[in-house]
C-alpha cells in the first residue's frame, strides 16, 4: 500500500446531521428568534406564561393521551428504555453469567424498576441460569456437536435467554412526538387545578416524529405550542342544564380567544395566505352514533376506497375523512356530515364558537371533514394553512380536548390549545420575501498598528455598548483588505483608525454606500451613528 492510500484511509469519516434533521444557521436563525420574540410578546398580552417541559416521558402518558392506535404513537416515537446501558450480553452464553449478576445488583441498588413483576422475573431468571450453569458443568471440557446432553444444555441456554428479556431492564420513554400531553400532566404534577382557573401555558420547542421527510416536514420539527387548562366547577359536573348552557357559552368564548391569539400572531409576523378551517367532531354523547353511521356508509362503498381506507373503515372511520387520495374525493363528499348529527350541548356550543369568532372579525371556513389525527379532541377542531407550503401546508392544528386530563389521572378539566410547525410558519415567511432585510454589521472597524488595537478594542467596547453590532478583526489588516471584509459582512460603516487618527484624535468614518469619508472625535462618534442607524 502506498503512503498516499494510508494517509486516505486514516482520515476520520466526516457526520452528517442525522435523516429528518437538521441544522438552523444563521442568518435564518435571526429569523427563529423573530418569531419566538413575537410568540412570547403576543402570547403575553392574552394572559399566557412559558411552561418548559421535559424532551422525554414516559412512553405511556403520549399511548394514553394522544392515543395507542394513532399514527403518531403507533409508528413515529422514538422509545428507548432508560435503564442502565453497556449491561453484559445475555443472548451470550459466556456473558449471560455477567448478565445475571449486573441485574441482581442493578435490582438491589435501585437502578431498575423495583417492582413485584421484575422481583418474580428476577428469580426465574436466577433459577434458569442456574439451571444452565448446571448443565455447562456436567458438559465434557471442549465439548463439541454430537454430545448426547447438548440438547439440554442449550433448552437451558435459551431459558434462561427468555427469563433474561422479561426483565425489565428500565422505564419505557419516548421523545415528546408533541406537548399537549405534556402540558397536562405537568398540570396535574404540579397541582395547578389550584391556580386561579383558567391556567394558560405556552411552551416552545422540538417535538419528534419519526416520519418520512420531506419539505415542510422533519424528523425533529419545532413547535410554539399554547393550552388553557380549567378545573372543572363542581357545579358544572352536575350537569345542570342552566349552568351548562351558560358553560358553553363561555368555552366557545375560550376557543374563540385561543384562535384569535394565533391569528394575531401570525398577522404581526406578516404570514401570507393564511386560511382558517374550523370544525365540530362532537363528544362523547353524539360521536359514536355518528362514527357508526359513518362506518355503516363506507362499508357500502368498502370496495372503492384504497387499502388505507379500508383499514380505517375498523379501526378509525374518522380518519377517511382526511384521505387525500384523489379517487376516493367523490366518495367522501357524499358520506354523512357530522354538523347534521351533533347533539344539542355541540351544536349549541359550535353555533356560540362561530359567532364568537364573528364578533372577534376572525374569518374562517368551515371544513366538515377536519377531523385531526389525535384522539383527545373533542367540540372544537381546527387547522390554518399558510401559502407556499405545498402539500404540508398546516401551519397550526389544534382543539378542544376536556376529559384529557382527567384521562391522565388528574381531575375533571377542560382544554383547549393548538400548536403552530415553527419550521413550516418560516418557511411561508421565507417563501413570501417577509424575512426583513437581514442586518449585517454596523461598524466594522480597520485598525492598524499596536496603538491603534488598543484604541479599536476601546472603541468597540462602547460601541457594542450603546447597541452597535461590530466587528473587530483580530489581527492586523490592510485597510484595503480590511474594506473589503467589511464589505463582504454587510456592514454600513467602517471606522479607520491607523497611528494618524489615534495621534490626532480624530477618527475616520467611512459609508461604505457611497464611500463617503468623515472625521469625528472619539466622544461624539456614538452620538453621530445614532442619528443615522
Ligand atoms: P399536530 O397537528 O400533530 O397537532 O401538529 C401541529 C402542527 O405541527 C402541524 O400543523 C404542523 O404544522 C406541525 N408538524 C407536525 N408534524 C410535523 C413534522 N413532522 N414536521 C414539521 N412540522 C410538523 C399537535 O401536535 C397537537 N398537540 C396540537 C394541539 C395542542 N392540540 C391541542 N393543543
Amino acid at each position: 500500500m502506498s503512503e498516499g492510500t494510508a494517509k486516505k484511509e486514516e482520515k476520520p469519516r466526516k457526520f452528517q446531521a442525522i435523516r429528518g434533521t437538521r441544522d438552523l444557521l444563521p442568518p435564518e436563525t435571526a429569523l427563529w428568534n423573530r418569531v419566538e420574540q413575537t410568540a412570547h410578546e403576543v402570547f403575553a398580552t392574552f394572559g399566557f406564561g412559558e411552561i418548559r417541559l421535559p424532551l422525554f416521558e414516559e412512553t405511556e402518558l403520549f399511548a394514553r393521551g394522544v392515543g395507542g392506535d394513532t399514527d403518531i404513537v403507533s409508528k413515529e416515537m422514538y422509545s428507548f428504555v432508560d435503564g442502565p446501558s453497556n449491561l453484559p450480553d445475555p443472548t451470550d452464553q459466556f456473558t449471560i453469567g455477567a448478565f445475571v449478576e449486573t441485574i441482581v445488583q442493578a435490582y438491589r441498588k435501585g437502578e431498575i424498576p423495583k417492582t413485584d413483576a421484575n422481583s418474580t422475573a428476577i428469580e426465574m431468571l436466577k433459577k434458569a441460569f442456574a439451571d444452565f450453569a448446571e448443565e455447562t458443568q456436567r458438559q465434557p471440557r471442549g465439548f463439541v456437536q454430537g454430545v448426547p446432553d447438548l440438547q439440554k444444555y442449550f433448552s437451558t441456554f435459551y431459558s434462561a435467554v427468555y427469563f433474561a428479556s422479561v426483565v425489565s431492564r428500565g422505564e419505557a420513554v419516548s421523545l415528546r412526538p408533541e406537548a399537549t400531553a405534556s402540558v397536562c400532566r405537568a398540570y396535574i404534577e404540579n397541582n395547578m387545578q389550584q391556580l386561579p382557573q383558567p391556567v394558560k401555558l405556552y411552551c416552545i420547542g422540538p417535538m419528534f416524529r419519526r416520519e418520512r421527510p420531506q419539505k415542510g416536514r422533519y424528523r425533529q420539527f419545532y413547535q410554539i405550542d399554547a393550552e388553557v387548562l380549567e378545573a372543572v366547577r363542581k357545579e358544572v359536573a352536575s350537569g345542570e342544564w342552566r349552568v351548562a348552557s351558560k358553560e358553553l357559552a363561555k368555552d366557545a368564548a375560550v376557543d374563540a380567544e385561543v384562535i384569535e391569539m394565533v391569528m394575531t400572531l401570525f398577522d404581526k409576523l406578516e404570514l401570507q395566505g393564511v386560511q382558517l378551517a374550523i370544525n365540530s367532531i362532537g363528544d362523547r354523547n353524539c360521536r359514536p352514533m355518528y362514527v357508526e353511521l359513518l362506518r355503516a356508509a363506507l362499508l357500502k362503498v368498502k370496495d372503492k376506497l384504497g387499502p388505507d381506507s379500508q383499514r380505517r373503515i375498523e379501526t378509525n372511520p374518522l380518519r377517511v375523512l382526511d384521505s387525500k387520495l384523489e379517487s376516493e374525493q367523490g366518495i367522501i363528499a357524499k358520506l354523512p356530515r357530522i354538523a347534521d348529527h351533533l347533539c344539542e350541548e355541540c351544536a349549541a356550543h359550535y353555533a356560540a364558537v362561530k359567532h364568537q369568532l364573528e364578533m372577534r372579525g376572525v374569518i374562517y371556513r368551515e371544513n366538515w371533514r377536519l377531523v385531526r389525527g389525535l384522539d383527545y379532541y373533542m367540540r372544537t377542531t381546527f387547522e390554518i394553512t399558510a401559502k407556499g407550503l405545498g402539500s404540508q401546508n398546516a401551519v397550526c392544528g389544534g382543539g378542544r380536548y376536556d376529559g384529557l386530563v382527567e384521562l391522565l389521572g388528574g381531575p375533571p378539566t377542560k382544554g383547549i390549545g393548538f400548536a403552530i410547525g415553527e419550521d413550516r410558519l418560516i418557511l411561508s415567511l421565507q417563501e413570501s420575501g417577509k424575512t426583513k432585510a437581514e442586518q449585517g454589521r454596523d461598524i466594522y472597524i480597520a485598525w492598524m498598528g499596536e496603538k491603534a488595537y488598543t484604541t479599536a478594542i476601546r472603541a468597540a467596547k462602547n460601541l457594542r455598548n450603546a447597541g452597535f453590532t461590530v466587528e473587530l478583526p483580530p489581527v492586523e489588516q490592510k485597510f484595503g483588505k480590511a474594506l473589503g471584509q467589511a464589505d463582504k459582512l454587510g456592514a454600513r460603516f467602517a471606522l479607520i483608525l491607523g497611528d494618524n487618527e489615534v495621534t490626532s484624535g480624530e477618527w475616520t468614518l467611512k459609508t461604505l454606500a457611497d464611500g463617503k469619508q468623515e472625521k469625528l472625535r472619539e466622544s461624539d462618534l456614538v452620538e453621530h451613528l445614532k442619528k443615522q442607524l
